[in-house]
């Protein structure tokens, strides 16, 4: 304290940190020159004064230090002073205050705040820094020598690699290393680290930090073998003919021990493949493309192995990773002997047509097979299909003849008029092998049917109509179908009836039909016709007595049928059909058809 105009003047008092000397400790004396000769109280207040760490002397003014004090804990006490008058019980100067600065000793030693303690490292990581950084921090007072910090290792286990520290700033640093690792050689490294301060003398604190090296890939995949033979029958996919075991020291079931094939050469048509047995590793082959050979043949396959992670290896303390650089991947022969099997023959045709008119005479050629086999040239010839049985085949020379008349209606031939016949050649070899050809015989119509009725029985309602359709039908195809020419045949009796008969009665009338085609091609057929009551429906009311009905309309209704049947078959067909040759009915009815004519029908139309 300095006097200057009456006033108490401050400084800033040292004290050492940790001192050590007999507690209380003077720190100073506090004096008052303007102020003499009175009774006077010294009093302080503030940090450290509460809790007994300052105090003062109330009347030397000496200020004590109780014990040590530790500049890390706390670096400045600000503390205020007064002086009374005991007597008039009043302050004498104004207040006022100084520092109390702990001065810094090196007594920390620097600290590891974080740092990684056991870290893992690949095998295969390139010089430079290592996975492992630490952080630091000495409490002394900062920006002095007494916390200032260096890193170094002081020491590593084994000693190759040579790896060292690279300080990153003043809190941190970060190992590195030079060289390359080797799992084979080892497998993990202590690495002692000491974090020194500048003090004098300084101080410091050791870490040990383990780096567990991770296998990667260093080992290639080799062949226990190095030639291999195998069998495999031609034209078949086969999984799985052949294992080829590699060795890898790597982990297992690391990707630097898992094993990759490929073909080096012998794979051109891709016939084969490769894949790998995910547990032993082996490499699977496979024919996976069915190939004809004509004779048993040997392939030569040359493969290659090697891992799914890229080889990497540590040599003369350098890591090589570059393939240019690497020794080349390991390579196996396989020989595979394919082996020839009996070929089926072969057609030169697997199917063909043939065109044919249908009701043709038997006996025709229809066709010849032209058959190769090259391994077992004696074949021979069976039929397969010949629903309809209309073939016949030669079973030397398969050669096919018709043995029936081929029908276009038949139900063995499709809608496109196309009648099927497979046959099959069969070698003589040991299995014997086969193979089929189909035949599609295109059978051109012929006017071979007919025309026929469709319904060959009707009801003729007489309560209701005077007239039915009689519809016909022919299997042909056009041009030898309809439209038809409908005539009556029979004997008299039944003409007579059908046409004017007023007495036809009711009952059942079998009534012979010829029907024309357009190639004048005659059909006989008989129309049954039921001529009865049908009341309100379209069947025949069966009543106990069916002749009780009025005579004279049932007269009426029997002349109208009879002419209406006849007319409808007339008029419809015979228009446009001159010249036509009809069983003569001249003896009777001949006025009732004109007068019909008449009223109905064109002029045009001429019936006889
Ligand atoms: C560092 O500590 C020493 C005692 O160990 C002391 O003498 C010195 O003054 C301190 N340095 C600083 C810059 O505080
Ligand atoms: C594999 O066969 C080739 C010739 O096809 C030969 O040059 C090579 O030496 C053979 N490799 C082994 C491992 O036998
Ligand atoms: C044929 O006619 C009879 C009687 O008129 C009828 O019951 C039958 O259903 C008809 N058949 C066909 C196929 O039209
Ligand atoms: C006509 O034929 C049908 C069945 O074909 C029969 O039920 C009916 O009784 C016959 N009618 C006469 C009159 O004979």
């Amino acid at each position: 304290l300095l006097r200057s105009k009456r006033r108490w003047v401050l400084s800033t008092i040292e004290l050492q940190e940790e001192m050590e000397v007999e507690y209380p400790f003077k720190i100073t004396t506090v004096k008052n020159y303007i102020i003499t000769g009175q009774s006077l109280t010294f009093v302080i207040s503030g940090d450290g004064v509460h809790d007994g760490l300052f105090s003062i002397d109330d009347v030397t003014g000496d200020v004590y230090v109780h014990k040590k004090v530790d500049r890390e804990e706390k670096e400045i006490y600000h503390i205020t002073f007064d002086v009374w008058d005991e007597s008039a019980n009043t302050k004498m100067d104004r207040e006022l205050s100084f520092d109390v600065q702990v001065k810094d000793l090196n007594d920390n030693a620097p600290m590891f705040t974080n740092i990684m303690k056991i870290v893992s490292v690949d095998e295969n990581t390139a010089e430079g820094f290592l996975p492992a950084s630490m952080e630091f921090k000495d409490k002394d007072k900062e920006k002095t020598i007494n916390s200032t910090v260096s890193i170094s290792v002081v020491s590593q286990n084994p000693a190759e690699p040579k790896i060292n520290v690279t300080q990153i700033d003043d809190r941190m640093a970060r190992l590195t290393f030079k060289g390359c690792f080797d799992y084979d050689k080892a497998k993990q490294f202590k690495v002692k680290v000491t974090a020194s301060d500048h003090g004098k003398p300084p101080l410091s604190t050791t870490e040990v930090i383990t780096l567990n090296i991770v296998n990667k890939n260093n080992n290639a995949p080799k062949f226990k073998q190095k030639q291999y033979e195998v069998e495999a029958v031609e034209m078949t996919t086969h999984d799985d003919i052949l294992r080829i075991a590699v060795e890898d020291k790597d982990a297992p079931n690391t990707d630097g021990w898992k094993a990759k094939y490929y073909f080096i050469s012998g794979n051109e048509e891709e016939i084969y493949s490769l894949r790998t047995d995910p547990k032993t590793n082996e490499c699977i082959l496979s024919v996976v493309k069915e190939k004809n050979y004509n004779q048993n043949t040997l392939v030569n396959l040359t493969i290659g192995a090697e891992n799914v992670e890229p080889l990497s290896i540590c040599k003369d303390n350098k890591l090589i990773k570059d393939p240019k650089l690497l020794p080349p991947p390991d390579s196996v022969n396989v020989t595979v002997k394919m082996l020839d099997t009996n070929d089926a023959p072969v057609f030169e045709k697997y199917t063909d047509e043939v065109y044919q008119v249908e009701e043709s005479e038997p006996g025709q050629v229809l066709y010849t097979p032209k058959v190769q086999d090259i391994d077992s040239p004696n074949v021979r010839f069976v039929m397969v299909e010949d629903p309809a049985g209309w073939m016949s085949l030669d079973e030397k020379t398969g050669k096919i003849t018709t043995i029936k008349k081929m029908d276009r209606e038949s139900p063995f031939v499709d809608e496109n008029n196309i009648y099927r016949v497979v046959f099959a050649a069969i070698d003589d070899g040991t299995p014997p092998a086969t193979s089929t050809c189909t035949i599609k015989v295109h059978l051109k119509d012929i006017n071979d049917n007919t025309p026929k009725l469709v319904n060959s029985s009707m009801i003729f309602c007489d309560n209701k109509v005077i007239k039915i359709m009689v519809p016909a039908e022919d299997s042909d195809a056009e041009p030898y179908s309809g439209p038809f020419i409908f005539t009556l045949t029979g004997d008299k009796t039944l003409k007579r009836l059908w046409k004017l008969d007023p007495s036809l009665e009711r009952g059942n009338y079998s009534i012979p039909l010829l029907i024309q085609d357009k190639q004048n091609m005659i059909g006989h057929e008989t129309l049954e016709v039921e001529v009865c009551d049908c009341g309100g429906g379209n069947a025949c009311v069966r009543t106990i007595n069916p002749l009780s009905t009025n005579v004279s309309d049932a007269a009426i209704g029997t002349i109208s049928l009879g002419l209406l049947l006849f007319l409808i078959l007339l008029v419809i067909f015979v228009c446009n059909q001159p010249k036509r040759n009809f069983q003569s009915f001249e003896d009777q009815g001949q006025q009732s058809l004109i007068h019909y004519n008449e009223e109905g029908m064109s002029v045009d139309c001429k019936v006889s």
